[in-house]
């Protein structure tokens, strides 16, 4: 297994990538189940900083996804109530789970400027990504 820095280059690099070749990727960052406690703590980001460093499981976006394991699609960021701003700029918002042997370990959080700019394609990516890194951790 690599060493914990090994893997947060290699996070890094996915969020670079991501946030540099798509254009409506405008904060793009991993979370992860901290320890055994029912919370998560922000992993490799880019984009704007954020508060958000620990979320309790069920509070956000975040934190729902973390309780649910599903992908969390919010074309409009002000329609949600259980919704954790980070900046006033962000419209919407994906959150993919990351599985590890059937257990939900994470998640890749992506920000948006734009309203529901998010497709079919979006979550296939990311269901794919969130694959190819379950398999590095
Ligand atoms: N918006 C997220 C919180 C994380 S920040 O966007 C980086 C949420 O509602 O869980």
């Amino acid at each position: 297994l690599e060493s914990p820095q090994e893997t947060n280059t290699k996070l890094l690099k996915i969020c670079q990538v991501l946030d540099k070749e798509i254009s409506y990727y405008n904060w793009t960052g991993f979370y992860f189940k901290n320890g055994d406690k029912d919370e998560l703590v922000l992993g490799p980001y880019v984009g704007a900083i954020t508060d958000h460093i620990i979320i309790p499981f069920g509070k956000g976006i975040c934190g729902q996804v973390a309780v649910s394991g599903e992908t969390f699609v919010v074309p409009d960021v002000h329609s949600q109530d259980n919704y954790l701003s980070c900046s006033i700029d962000t419209k919407a918002e994906i959150v993919v789970p990351i599985f590890k042997n059937g257990e939900n370990i994470g998640q890749i959080d992506i920000d948006s400027h734009t309203i529901d700019p998010f497709t079919k394609e979006d979550e296939e990516l990311l269901n794919w990504l969130c694959d190819e890194v379950a398999k590095i951790l």
